[in-house]
């Protein structure tokens, strides 16, 4: 192969600037060409991208957001739009194609390769963390960390008044960010879409927590429940404990990658590459047990996320 592109897609992800790096140093490695396609799959259909070089990817590593910017392509959806994307490629002379992006992202790499022919490598980049044949997803790990920097500080203020906070967390139908976000900073509940809750249990573990002498509480709510809004005033209706709702919201979706993915974002990206210099195609790669994997992409946007129970009852019994 000799002629690849490269396109984020659906939400940014921290880290995603440093996969595109990736994909581009390791195609010129190879002495590929590779083309920068703009906002996802909508410069696909409407043919517009930028071949890209070896300095066209310099000092982005640090980078949040996406410099490929990045949309969310109903088009792709229909028919007309698949066929329009696969005459671009094929007018410009494009082999292969690596999709960066989530789950519905990796729906339109899986209808490229299956029913066009098009050699596609999916890339997980989200901050949901909702793909089940990875452990982890581009993203996840510094969404999580820019929520625990203010949960954190909510923390401090919730101590000082005695008071409980309700924070919002993004994730879509997935409870990974309210899982990770809870464990690691020590929230005293979590309320997940994985598991139904009852409001009068929440407000019994609270009075036990305030009998073992703990005067504030953290409680962290999956976006894929409710709002924090909506969540705060039933609560607040239920206890005379004055209780306010924080929504992280999109500021968990910028920021510089962490450590963790930048590493990620370099060995997918790579093994993307790789993957489509030998020819091989419809793929998606991904980390499990902490090996960087492959593997076929109609099984992968088959499979179910899987909530971790463990971790959910971990939190239950190191929490209050
Ligand atoms: O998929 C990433 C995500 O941030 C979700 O967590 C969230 O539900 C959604 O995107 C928000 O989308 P938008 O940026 O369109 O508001």
């Amino acid at each position: 192969m000799k002629r690849i592109g490269v396109l984020t897609s659906g939400g940014d992800a921290p880290g995603m600037n440093a996969c595109i790096r990736a994909v581009v140093r390791t195609a010129k490695y190879f002495g590929m060409e590779v083309f920068g396609i703009h906002q996802g799959y909508s410069g696909l259909i409407n043919d517009d991208m930028v071949e890209m070089g070896m300095r066209s990817v310099s000092d982005i590593v640090q980078r949040g957001g996406t410099m490929l910017r990045t949309a969310r392509c109903v088009e792709m959806y229909t028919v007309e739009g698949q066929k329009q994307a696969v005459k671009t490629l094929n007018d410009r002379g494009i082999e292969g194609l690596v999709v960066i992006g989530g789950d519905g992202s990796f729906r339109g790499a899986k209808c490229l390769s299956e029913e066009y022919g098009i050699p596609t490598i999916g890339i997980p980049g989200t901050i949901d963390n909702d793909l089940e044949y990875t452990d982890y997803t581009l993203g996840f790990d510094t969404a999580v960390n820019t929520c625990l920097d203010i949960i954190n500080k909510l923390r401090d203020t919730m101590t000082s008044h005695e008071r409980i906070s309700v924070v919002e967390v993004m994730g879509r139908r997935c409870g990974d960010i309210a899982l990770y976000s809870g464990i690691a900073s020590g929230a005293e509940i979590i309320v997940v879409p994985e598991i139904s809750y009852d409001m009068e249990d929440i407000v019994l573990r609270i009075n036990r927590s305030r009998a073992n002498g703990k005067h504030s509480n953290i409680i962290i709510l999956a976006e894929g429940v409710g709002t924090s809004a909506d969540f705060s005033k039933k609560l607040q209706s239920m206890t005379t404990y004055s209780v306010r709702g924080t929504t992280v919201g999109h500021v968990q979706r910028g920021g510089s990658p962490s450590m963790a993915d930048r590493m990620l974002a370099a060995q997918f990206g790579n093994r993307a590459v790789r993957l489509l210099k030998d020819g091989i195609g419809n793929r998606v790669v991904g980390i499990h047990k902490n090996e960087l994997i492959d593997m076929d992409i109609i099984e992968a946007v088959s499979m179910k996320k899987k909530f971790n129970y463990e971790l959910y009852e971990t939190l239950q019994m190191i929490s209050m």
